[in-house]
């Protein structure tokens, strides 16, 4: 069996206040025994994180990097800036990054890569639009934005990436994939991580990302690849975090 992980991705929400009281309240509820999990903060949160985190349950990450090691990028973060500050995990190609910033499966495919080269380790999203799926192209879709990052990274890299499925139309709207619904698509991913490499496959964590709460993430994560959740909205409040990390099981 694999290991649960939940992954709160706060977006670009919060304040120094903010981060102190909501990781608080995090490190004061998780038991000794809870699943793995992580923060992915803004970049100014950063330091805060590993001032309040080191040592803790709780790992941190980034939600965005540049596919560049370093130079004239005027705003960028690269990824071994994102390793002196003790991040274990960067969100790759979430879907608000593809859209309001136009990344392509490619560049993705290279921040992904940039991440591993930093010793760390990326979260690679996909996922498909409501006009997509309603015209049958999730398979299509999903397909080519792993292909992307396995055509670039080579089999190697299976196993050294999380991936997350988050279907755009599910993403802070309130509707959640059904269990069953996420893990057709969740099967579809592994079967494309099978061809590329078997046995790294196997140790592939997916996760579900899309209005993931304490009441259904129990049912989503029963599911056989569902292997945890990237949580939005949820993770804002440490409560509903909580329910949900406590949803995934003891750690394993
Ligand atoms: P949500 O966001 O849980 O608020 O739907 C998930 C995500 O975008 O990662």
């Amino acid at each position: 069996m694999r290991p649960k992980l939940v992954v709160g991705n706060w977006k670009m929400n919060g304040s120094r206040e903010f981060t102190a009281s909501l990781l608080s309240g995090i490190l004061e509820g998780l038991d000794g025994n809870a699943a793995a999990c992580a923060v992915c903060v803004p970049f100014p949160y950063l330091y805060q994180c590993e001032q309040l985190l080191a040592g803790s349950a709780i790992a941190w990450g980034a939600q965005d990097v540049s596919c560049q090691p370093s130079g004239a990028y005027t705003g960028e973060v690269c990824a071994a800036m994102l390793a002196e500050f003790g991040c274990r995990y960067v969100i790759v190609g979430h879907s608000e990054r593809r859209a309001y910033h136009g990344e392509s499966n490619e560049l993705v495919a290279r921040k992904a890569g940039a991440v591993l080269a930093a010793g760390l380790t990326p979260i690679v999203c996909v996922g498909e639009t409501l006009a997509q799926r309603e015209a049958g192209e999730t398979a299509a879709v999903v397909g080519a934005q792993l292909d992307a990052v396995l055509e670039l990274l080579g089999k190697d890299a299976v196993g050294r990436f999380v991936l997350s499925y988050e279907p755009v139309w599910a993403i802070g709207s309130g509707k959640t994939a059904t269990p069953a619904m996420a893990q057709e698509v969740h099967a579809q991913l592994r079967a494309q991580l099978r061809a590329c490499n078997a046995e790294g496959a196997e140790k592939v964590q997916i996760l579900y990302g899309g209005s993931m709460k304490p009441e259904n993430a129990g049912d989503l994560m029963a599911q056989p690849d569902i292997d945890g959740g990237l949580i939005g909205g949820a993770a804002l409040k440490a409560a509903d975090f909580l329910g949900i990390i406590r949803a995934a099981g003891p750690r394993i």
